[in-house]
């Protein structure tokens, strides 16, 4: 029964019941969705849009069913699955919360909604659901892992839940331990170290699609990254999973190591599940850089498809409410989708950081673009940090478009 306080809100086409979570805030400094007798998180709408955004490209592109069998194992309200019903043609949605409020309120939502011939709500543990669909004639087509905090232990489960030539997407908030806070507790959970830097963020994006191609790669099946983000507190990783043992090897042979040097801030990176990278840095000789993986060191974004997405959001505004801010980034990471056609694509250079160790001025991005870019180098700005570059110039020739920006 849903007798607590509840709100109705509108993301995309679909109005949809949750919880009215600043009536259950227990103190000024609380997080409130996490107060609240089922979790609803605001903030959270611009996941949610890409969700649907990038599910519509998935099936605009890459999709060879005529119905698709889709999948959110940790729904909470059920927001995100029932905008998917009721927005998207030719898809049956199982929506799963181990928690009884949140069922009951996914119920309603599907009941209000007129949605109960096209999804189906169980009160599962998320793996159990998964492991119950991991014969082949049983899989999922669409699989959205979108836990509290860490993915990590949901990723065999959806490894083995997904069909082939499926579409996983990923969530995870674990920010502090994928950059490097807890790295001990990283390697217990993604067998990866991280790197606590300027790059971390990128760090634990390759991170996660790494370790999403080890759990893909046990259960035959290949990874093929094509679109990733990250925003604010958490990340994001959406890939399509081929059959075939002899590509599921091409992905695990895409997994390296990668150096960030902490004095002249330049990066480094190999493939292997052997690292050969040394801890003296080759430009600046400091004998500390500091060494993380394995993590993914190929392609994160699939050229067709970032493309597709872009003019999806752009056509239709009125399906997404974070139009503006998805196209903004979107912006972004078309730049990173041309840096990784060249040595370029694989973390980048913070300038306001180079500038504070240089005791200069930060110049203008753009302007360090054009210098680094009219000396024949690739470079792009990217939508993992500010003030920042994706570039295949060394350091040094960073650092004198830097200067020559400033004239000094
Ligand atoms: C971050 S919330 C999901 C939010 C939702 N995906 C959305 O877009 O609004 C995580 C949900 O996972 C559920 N959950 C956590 N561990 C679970 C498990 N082992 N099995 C099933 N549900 C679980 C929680 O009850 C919670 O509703
Ligand atoms: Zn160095």
């Amino acid at each position: 029964m849903v007798d607590y306080s509840l709100e109705t809100v509108v993301e995309g086409k679909t109005k949809v019941l949750v919880p009215d979570v600043e009536a259950f805030r227990k103190s000024p400094s609380s997080y409130p969705p996490s107060d609240a007798p089922v979790f609803y998180n605001k903030v959270m709408e611009l996941n949610r849009d890409f969700a649907l955004a990038t599910l519509r490209v998935y099936i605009a592109l890459y999709s060879k069913k005529e119905k698709l069998f889709y999948c959110e194992p940790m729904a909470g309200s059920g927001i995100r699955a029932v905008r998917i019903a009721n927005e998207i043609e030719n898809i049956f949605v199982v929506i799963n919360d181990k928690n009884p409020h949140a069922v009951d309120l996914i119920k309603e939502n599907v009941k209000q909604l007129h949605l109960t011939e096209k999804t189906s709500v169980y009160m599962d543990d998320a793996n159990e659901i998964m492991v119950r669909h991991a014969a082949e004639r049983n899989r999922f087509d669409v699989l959205d892992v979108d836990p509290f905090g860490s993915p990590s232990v949901f990723m065999d489960s959806a490894a083995q839940a997904l069909s082939y030539n499926g579409f996983l997407a990923v969530t995870s908030t674990d920010m502090a331990t994928m950059c490097g806070r807890y790295p001990k507790a990283c390697i217990r959970k993604y067998a990866s170290k991280p790197i606590h830097s300027s790059i971390s963020h990128e760090v634990a994006v390759r991170m996660l699609v790494g370790f999403i191609a080890t759990n893909l790669a046990r259960q035959g099946k290949s990874t093929k990254p094509i679109f990733a983000h990250s925003t604010e507190h958490y990340i994001r990783a959406y890939v399509i999973a081929e059959k075939g043992i002899t590509k599921a090897k091409e992905s695990m042979n895409t997994l390296g190591f990668l150096a960030h040097c902490p004095s002249c801030y330049a990066i480094e990176s190999k493939k292997g599940i052997i690292n050969t990278l040394s801890k003296q840095c080759p430009q600046c000789q400091n004998k500390n850089r500091l060494l993380g993986g394995p993590i993914w060191l190929g392609d994160l974004y699939d050229e067709p498809f970032v493309s597709k997405l872009k003019s999806e959001v752009d056509n239709n505004p009125e399906n997404y409410g974070s139009h503006k801010k998805m196209a903004k980034m979107l912006t972004l990471i078309e730049e990173e989708v041309k840096a990784q056609k060249t040595d370029a694509g694989i973390c980048f250079f913070d300038l306001h950081q180079i500038s504070d160790k240089l005791n200069i001025p930060s110049p203008k991005v753009e302007s360090v673009i054009e210098e680094i870019t009219k000396g024949g180098f690739s470079a792009t700005r990217t939508h993992f940090r500010t003030n920042s570059i994706k570039t295949n110039a060394p350091i040094d020739k960073i650092v004198s478009a830097m200067k020559k920006v400033l004239n000094i």
